[in-house]
């Protein structure tokens, strides 16, 4: 299978998919990285991995629906089977979300439906949790609402302040994002309405 992931920034849950494509973890190829930020991180770390980068620069255009328009191109560009939402920070178009319907997964750092949307971490230590994590799920038209692929959950500790609990969680996606994008890669995945159905590997 094909894969490529779009990334806004410092592009670690990126650079956790292709290091377990590299180690032979996942039956998949890496075939572009797409950003809509021309100073990403992500894009050092896919020239480091030999993968092209396609920048698609918000800042450049002179509306969401020009932008949307090129994006698109650039994801149908690739043919990828899969597309990987990496740390991802704008709403996709329906347009781009119904293209790739049940072959476009994210990554998002809680315990969805909890917390959606932006500063999710922050909005957990604020609610006062005991239990954060985070959620693999493919995308529909809404904002991190769709059907569920799998979840992580880690603890909230006393005297956690927003990085401390990032970073915790941060290491739960490595592990999680890398394993949802090996589950569709092996045909593991079989979405029945809200449900997620994993087959045995
Ligand atoms: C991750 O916590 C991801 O869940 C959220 O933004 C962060 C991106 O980190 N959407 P990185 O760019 O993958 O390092």
């Amino acid at each position: 299978k094909t894969i490529a992931v779009l990334a806004s920034g410092r592009g670690s849950n990126f650079s956790a998919v292709i290091d377990r494509i590299r180690d032979q973890k996942i039956p998949a190829v890496c075939v572009a990285l797409i950003t809509d930020n021309p100073d990403a991180r992500a894009i050092d770390r896919a020239a480091e991995a030999g993968i092209p980068s396609v920048v698609v620069d918000y800042c450049a255009y002179p509306n969401r629906r020009a932008y949307e328009v090129d994006l698109f191109a650039a994801i149908e560009a690739t043919g990828a089977d899969l597309i990987v939402l990496a740390g991802y920070m704008r709403i996709l178009g329906d347009r781009i979300v119904h293209a790739c319907a049940g072959r476009m997964i994210n990554i998002h750092p809680a315990l969805l439906p909890s917390f959606s949307g932006l500063h999710a971490q922050r909005q957990a230590l604020e609610y006062g949790v005991r239990v954060a994590g985070c959620t693999v799920h493919f995308v529909d038209t809404g904002m991190d609402s769709g059907p569920i692929i799998l979840q992580h959950c880690v603890p909230v500790l006393d005297g956690d302040d927003e990085d401390a609990l990032s970073e915790r969680i941060l290491q739960e996606e490595h592990r999680i994002l890398p394993e949802a994008v090996r589950l569709f890669c092996e045909d593991r995945l079989t979405i029945s309405g809200r449900r997620v159905l994993i087959k045995q590997g």
